[in-house]
């Protein structure tokens, strides 16, 4: 017999998991696999985070603590957002959290009324979607427009959004799925329309410190921002740290205050000894860092040029992240397939190349026609990423 509340039939997933299982299966049954479908790393936790987090274990750091976070985590933590983005945040403006993740769920937990309207990406991160529609919030999608320069937002639709009625706005730059960022223009009118028409803002910024030039910058820095803005922080990329689950929320104390509460009543805190690791992790010299970016970097510029190769195919550089967002139309289109899914299992059965469509990153929005992949680089080597893109190259030649 199910009793499910009836709020389960409106949680959704992160469809690509199940292509990790698939990976996996294919794999399992002697073929090679060429993981892009992955949004992990495969690269270690520097050994400085690893050497502080056994520190703590032996020094006993095993029990319960605070449910915002110890305070030497919330501090570093405030001084590094705050310091790269030009805010003055203290300690009582972060609330620890396990993961990034979290970050989502509680802010809607806290701030969205029942039947209230959130705009949010879409293709995008699909944890918005579902979390919206689990408390009873309308999810309004708001998508890109496929300009040379690269994915722009679609402000038609974030207007319409604001037009019927949206009071939360969901903003992940830099993107995941689509590789996308915003110059300043689009951020800055953003920003404008978040505070001409008083919504709140959740700036998803777990892509924030993979910026591969220049200096990142948060749509919280900009006039009448900083107020109005929950930073949604992870320590997952950055320092390759996803499986051990820490992150934070970070914006104005009486909202990060609430986030805390939820803290309390879900995992009460998080892992204390993690939390010890994350300070370490703050203080490693940006050497550390740079050279997890650097290993992606290599993969990035050698994946640009191996995809825009193929004949079809329209890839625009990432300046951040982990993510190519290729338009296949033409060449799903050549290849005789109109259906992405059909398309994905075709490949990855005669070549072995695993990867995520569009759809795994929510509903297709009306009118869509073209056709969009997801290729990771973040879990994949140097070689094997060359020869999987050697071996899709000759089957799309060979079609
Ligand atoms: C856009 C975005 N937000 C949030 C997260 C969640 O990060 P975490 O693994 O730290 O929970 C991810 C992870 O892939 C992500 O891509």
């Amino acid at each position: 017999m199910s009793r499910l509340a009836s709020r389960m039939g409106r949680l959704g997933t992160e469809t690509a998991m199940a292509i990790s299982v698939e990976a996996s299966a294919h794999a399992a049954a002697g073929n090679r696999v060429f993981p892009f479908h992955l949004g992990d790393l495969n690269l270690p936790t520097p050994a400085p985070v690893r050497e502080a987090a056994r520190a703590a274990l032996e020094a006993g750091h095993t029990g319960y603590c605070p449910a915002a976070g110890i305070p030497p985590l919330r501090e570093a933590l405030a001084a590094d957002v705050g310091g790269a983005r030009g805010l003055d945040y203290g300690a009582n403006n972060v609330s620890i959290q396990p993961g990034g993740k979290p970050t989502i769920g509680k802010y809607i937990a806290a701030m969205m009324e029942h039947g209230e309207t959130v705009l949010y990406p879409n293709p995008g991160y699909p944890i918005y979607e579902s979390q919206i529609e689990f408390f009873g919030g309308v999810a309004h999608p708001y998508g890109y427009v496929d300009t040379k320069e690269g994915l722009r937002l679609d402000f038609d639709a974030v207007e319409a959004g604001i037009a019927a009625g949206a009071r939360h706005l969901f903003y992940n730059n830099y993107n995941n799925p689509t590789g996308a960022s915003s110059p300043s223009a689009e951020m800055e009118r953003l920003a404008q329309l978040t505070v001409e028409h008083d919504l709140l803002l959740v700036s998803d910024e777990a892509y924030f410190d993979m910026l591969f030039d220049g200096d990142p910058r948060s749509i919280a820095s900009l006039p009448g921002m900083r107020e109005r803005t929950l930073i949604l922080y992870t320590f997952s990329k950055k320092f390759a740290m996803t499986g051990w689950r820490l992150g934070g929320a970070i914006g104005p104390r009486w909202l990060t205050d609430e986030i805390s509460r939820l803290n309390v009543n879900a995992e009460s805190c998080t892992a204390h000894f993690v939390q010890h690791a994350g300070v370490a992790a703050l203080g490693l010299p940006a050497g550390e860092t740079d050279t997890i970016r650097d290993r992606l970097r290599a993969r990035r510029d050698r994946l640009a040029t191996l995809l825009n190769e193929i004949d079809g195919v329209v890839a625009h550089l990432p300046e951040a992240g982990f993510y190519f967002f290729p338009r296949v139309t033409e060449l799903m289109a050549r290849t005789g397939f109109d259906d992405a899914e059909a398309f994905r299992q075709a490949v990855l059965e005669a070549t072995g190349v695993s990867f995520c469509c569009r759809y795994h990153f929510g509903r297709p929005l009306e009118g869509e026609r073209e056709h969009y992949l997801r290729f990771a680089f973040s879990s994949i080597s140097l070689a094997d990423l060359e020869e999987g893109m050697t071996r899709l190259t000759e089957w799309a030649n060979s079609r």
